[in-house]
């Protein structure tokens, strides 16, 4: 079986290397040697400043949330994973759906103007598959209606967007290192964040608010990463710009084969460095999309209906028998989870295995 991906490890050696060296410190968690050294190589890599490391991708947007302590509604996508709209409810505030633009996928400006009411307090927008969103107009309505601007960059691990990484727009972004993504920890993740008080303010939140041993100032939760975690992402940034580097040819492989396909449409790319971290590729129909689906599975090839179906479709808001498609006037995200599919991509999948992928669609 051929899976929609597969994750990076490292040299098993370099990681026992590592191993031993903990065992010999004996200091497992608790910003450990190798968390701090993870992070400040993170923020060389990534060009940021004020990184902080946590334990995986979806309690960093939790505390991004908390930390802007928001109220009322946040503007969002619905064409995103289940996270980014899970931690709007987990927080206690509501998710109010703008669509996207259906050619970069990600939540269309113009959509998020048109959401803006007196309780909104922020936007939170998906770099969908590491494609930066219009970060621009974002920051102008952000700026204009005095909201707060987060960015969910789960997906954008190394992306830069007019040469300067995509990280240094909004107020906050947050990234995963899952064990699917280009840069994995295991699990694990990260927040970045402009202003220096919520800087140290989140420090804090992710270590139970505890200041010193005997006072805690903040009621924070446990969002460690743990020295396990570092010493997988101390190996796997080692090899990076190369995984990344496979990828962009397998990608750009797939693209040329299915070039010109009836009713294929690729993402429209804006970044300036892109990361090449998934391969959505949109058919013409639902009907399509799920005839190819079925006859990779067939062929021992797993893609993926990533992101399928739209937040707003998950069953728990059903249940409430409120058909949000319609509310939100989500036409545009609906039509792309109706047609995409994720094919397999992981840097070392073979070109042979892109070119049958590649002929199985034509052939259909
Ligand atoms: C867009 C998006 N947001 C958030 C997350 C959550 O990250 P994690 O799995 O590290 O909790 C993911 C993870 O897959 C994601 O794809």
């Amino acid at each position: 079986m051929i899976n929609v991906t597969k994750s990076d490890l490292p040299d098993l050696e370099k990681y026992v290397e590592y191993l031993k060296k903990i065992w010999s410190s004996r200091q497992l968690t608790n910003d450990g040697e190798f968390v701090q050294l993870l992070k400040g190589k993170l923020e060389e890599y990534l060009s940021v400043e004020n990184l902080v490391l946590v334990s995986n991708g979806t309690v960093a947007l939790q505390l991004a949330l908390k930390v802007l302590q928001l109220r009322g509604d946040v503007i969002t996508t619905p064409f995103t994973f289940s996270a980014t709209t899970n931690v709007i409810l987990w927080e206690g505030l509501t998710p109010v759906f703008a669509d996207i633009d259906p050619d970069t996928f990600n939540i269309d400006p113009k959509e998020v103007e048109k959401k803006i009411t007196r309780k909104t307090s922020a936007i939170l927008a998906t770099h969908v598959y590491g494609n930066p969103c219009d970060v621009e107009e974002l920051q102008k309505i952000a700026t204009e209606y005095k909201l707060k601007l987060i960015y969910d960059a789960a997906h954008a691990f190394g992306v830069e967007y007019k040469n300067e990484s995509v990280l240094n727009y909004g107020d906050i972004s947050t990234l995963s290192f899952h064990a699917t993504k280009v840069f994995n920890t295991i699990e694990g993740g990260a927040i970045v964040v402009k202003d220096e008080e919520l800087f140290g303010k989140l420090k804090l939140l992710r270590n139970h608010g505890i200041k010193s041993e005997e006072d805690v100032v903040l009621p924070g939760t446990n969002a460690k990463m743990n020295e396990f975690q570092a010493v997988m992402g101390l190996c796997n940034l080692e090899n990076i710009d190369e995984k990344i580097r496979l990828r962009k040819s397998l990608y750009e492989r797939y693209r040329e084969r299915l070039r010109g396909t009836k009713g294929v449409k690729f993402q429209k790319i804006i970044a300036s460095k892109h990361n090449y971290i998934y391969m959505p590729v949109c058919f013409e129909n639902i009907e399509t999309r799920d005839g190819i689906y079925s006859e990779l599975i067939k062929n021992g090839i797993k893609p993926r209906k990533y992101f399928f179906p739209l937040t707003v479709n998950f069953s728990y808001f059903k249940k409430r028998g409120m058909d949000l498609i319609e509310k939100y006037r989500l036409q545009k995200a609906a039509d792309i989870a109706n047609r995409v599919l994720c094919l397999p991509l992981y840097s070392d999948l073979e070109i042979a295995a892109v070119d049958s992928i590649a002929s199985i669609i034509k052939a259909k």
